[in-house]
């Protein structure tokens, strides 16, 4: 009997122990490595960071800033997901050559396309630096003397820490302001497009899959990293070669199965776990709901346009797509956190919270953090509301508001820089806004405009409304904006920007549009932007204080990991089916007959190229097919968020078995409050990216530079 409870004990323990967590490489020793073992891993923890020899790390750089990508070859090959890639492939794309819609594959290094701007930024070594950045900042009392000395000593830090000449250092905070981390880095800036599907295969599936599982999207791209002779970054050249690296990841083709270990390495962007619960519920029941519903009436009017107009179709599809996305995840993210009770669970942590406090005899230092929580954040709530209607409808969502609040910036560089500065940066305006104005269709925005205007007047909080928006009648106005502003169009926008300074003012404030958007900036910035900075600074504060707490009164064995902040970090899991509802399962694996279910002739999501249905019909699957099926995307437990992308997913000898590109619907959350049960992160299969690579592309010259691991061939 003993023995079976034993058993059971560890049974529960193995099979709770994963919960989500993005953890530093560098101290993954102490903290993971026993788990990462348990759970399968083969490898150690000094092979994925070490500072002495070549490890994982150096084969993962951040790719331009926003997303992942790993070296796949000992030439700088690299790879990341389509959408990633998707400017670049965007910017050399005509008429002519529509690398969007039919790919792109250089068959020598000679075809391979420079990028403006584009570069990768490899993490040299991590140090933990909290003493000398907290130096002096315990005797200041009040918070923005505090983050001023920081600020200088981290500066100080930046400019005297031994490095390269070539190379960069970096200080990022970890645990809210606890702990202090200098990354020693180097960005490569020649990366050259070697190859990318066709939307059809690297964006199937769209919008309409997008953030949702089972998933048959080939996201992927390729590219590589140019160094100059020294094997040093270096501007574009024709000189440059291909950068050798230290490390590149071998692809596994060998198989998956559910419940074997994997891992990704990458750079998440931001998460917010350890919200108080009165923040989580503003988030659920004020914020994402009014954000939903801004975003939500814009893009059903540009829908109806695109679906009947083919040119605004293409003017819109990127930002559309753009717009969606988070419209998409907030929805997700709201549902996910009511169904795993996340406020409820958060309170019941912060009544365990409480206790620890009063057994540690530390009332007076954390004692009031949930009450002072409490009465700030009920405080900051219509402050916080009404700064996203502004950035929502104003900044993000009503072109015709946006373009003008560009105009608004130029009015305050006037007022506060003087001539010189306007001059300059009107200029600058004038000859850029082209590219806005190329995109831009009036009458989608007028219709755009009465239904975010109208949200603005009646939703946002009323005590901070401009008096010209108090009880408007919003279909009337946005008849006498669109008849009348020289926002509408480039030529008009281009004329109001004509003579000296006192003449575009008054120009510019004669103009109904501008009118409009400048009383919205300016009662914001009277009556709302001071009030919430003071009071998020507040919040900022606790929060620091708030981790201070968690981290020293949790048990050693609670291992709590630091919030996401675009540092790169390790995440581990098994590969899992979910269980989102009653009576729905998943499976965790997609194979090509759900691409071609999904298959729809002619439609802009879900077409598919004849050379691919061709494959599917023949089984031409080469080495990669198992048992007559294609494998396509599967999903993990790995705790992912937004900069995770092209992350590699590697198995436990460290191999390439996929790439990131997604999270499930009902796990999007995961931001907040990581659920095992239903988070989940999507990954391409490494093997239908080879298949694309070899049998629908032709790259053999890819395909060669390799280090392709096979199943051992059966006697
Ligand atoms: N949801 C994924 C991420 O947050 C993919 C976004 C790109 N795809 C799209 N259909 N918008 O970035
Ligand atoms: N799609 C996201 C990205 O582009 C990843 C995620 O949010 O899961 O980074």
């Amino acid at each position: 009997m003993r023995f079976i409870k034993l058993l059971l004990l560890l049974f529960v323990i193995q099979t709770q122990a994963q919960q989500g967590g993005m953890w530093i490489p560098s101290m993954l020793k102490g903290m993971n490595e026993g788990e990462m073992k348990t759970l399968g891993m083969k490898i150690s923890a000094e092979q994925i960071y070490s500072i002495n020899q070549s490890s994982l790390k150096d084969a993962v750089p951040h790719f331009d800033g926003g997303c992942t990508a790993e070296v796949i070859s000992d030439k700088g090959l690299i790879l990341t997901n389509h959408h990633c890639g998707f400017d670049n492939i965007q910017s050399h794309s005509t008429v002519e050559h529509d690398y969007l819609t039919n790919g792109f594959w250089a068959y020598k290094m000679e075809e391979e396309l420079p990028n403006k701007d584009l570069e990768v930024t490899f993490v040299v070594k991590i140090e933990d630096v909290t003493s000398k950045i907290i130096e002096g900042i315990a005797s200041l009392t009040s918070e923005a003397e505090k983050q001023k000395k920081i600020q200088q000593n981290t500066s100080e830090l930046v400019k005297n820490s031994p490095k390269e000449a070539w190379q960069e250092n970096r200080v990022k905070t970890f645990y809210d302001g606890n702990q202090y981390l200098l990354f020693v880095v180097e960005s490569y800036k020649d990366i050259r497009l070697v190859g990318a599907p066709p939307s059809s295969i690297g964006k199937f599936g769209s919008d309409t899959d997008n953030w949702v599982w089972p998933r048959h999207t080939g996201d992927f791209s390729l590219f590589r990293i140019y160094a100059d002779k020294n094997n040093r970054p270096a501007a574009y050249s024709a000189d440059n070669v291909p950068y050798k690296p230290k490390h590149f990841f071998p692809i596994s083709i060998t198989g998956l199965k559910e419940n074997d270990f994997t891992m990704v390495m990458g750079y998440p962007g931001r998460t917010t776990e350890y919200l108080p619960s009165v923040a989580v519920n503003q988030i659920v029941e004020t914020l994402n709901p009014a954000k939903v519903e801004i975003r939500d009436a814009a893009l059903k009017v540009q829908d109806r346009f695109m679906r009947k107009d083919k040119a605004i179709k293409i003017q819109y599809a990127a930002k559309y797509a753009s717009v969606a996305n988070y419209w998409k995840k907030w929805m997700g993210e709201t549902k996910g956190l009511k169904k795993a009770n996340a406020v409820a669970e958060k309170q019941k942590f912060e009544k365990d919270f409480q206790q620890k406090v009063a057994k540690a005899g530390k009332q007076a230092e954390y004692g009031n953090l949930l009450s002072e929580f409490e009465k700030n954040y009920t405080e900051i709530k219509d402050y916080a509301l009404a700064r996203d209607y502004f950035s929502e409808v104003a900044l993000r969502n009503t072109e015709l508001l946006s373009v003008g609040y560009k105009l608004y910036q130029l009015e305050q560089i006037l007022n506060s820089k003087g001539d010189q500065s306007f001059t300059d940066r009107k200029n600058t305006l004038s000859s850029g806004i082209g590219d806005f104005y190329k995109d831009y269709n009036a009458e989608v925005d007028k219709n755009v405009f009465e239904q975010l205007i109208n949200l603005y007047a009646t939703k946002s909080p009323k005590q901070f409304l401009p008096e010209s928006l108090n009880n408007i009648n919003a279909s009337q106005l946005t008849t006498e904006v669109f008849a009348n502003s020289k926002l509408t169009s480039l030529e008009k926008f281009r004329s109001l920007l004509e003579g000296d300074s006192k003449t575009v003012i008054e120009k510019m404030n004669a103009d109904k549009g501008y009118q409009v958007i400048k009383s919205m900036a300016d009662a914001f910035t009277k009556n709302v932007a001071p009030k919430y900075d003071e009071l998020n600074l507040k919040n900022i504060a606790l929060q620091r204080t708030y981790m201070k707490a968690i981290l020293e009164l949790s048990p050693k064995s609670a291992r709590i990991f630091p919030d996401a902040n675009s540092t790169l970090r390790v995440t581990y899991g098994k590969i899992k089916g979910y269980k989102p509802n009653d009576a729905v399962y998943y499976e965790p694996f997609t194979t090509l007959d759900g691409v071609m279910e999904k298959y729809v002739p002619g439609d802009y999501e879900f077409d598919v190229p004849q050379k691919l249905i061709d494959l599917y019909n023949a089984k031409d699957y080469g080495i990669y097919g198992v048992k007559g099926k294609m494998p396509v995307c599967f999903i993990a437990t790995n705790h992912t968020t937004g900069g995770n992308s092209g992350s590699p997913a590697l198995d436990k000898n460290g191999n390439l078995i996929g790439l990131n590109f997604d999270r499930v619907w009902e796990g999007t959350m995961s931001d907040v409050y990581y659920s095992p049960d239903i988070c989940r992160n999507i990954m391409v299969d490494s093997r239908y990216i080879l298949f694309i690579i070899d049998k629908y592309a032709g790259a053999k010259n890819i395909i060669n530079e390799l280090k392709i691991i096979q199943p051992a061939k059966k006697k």
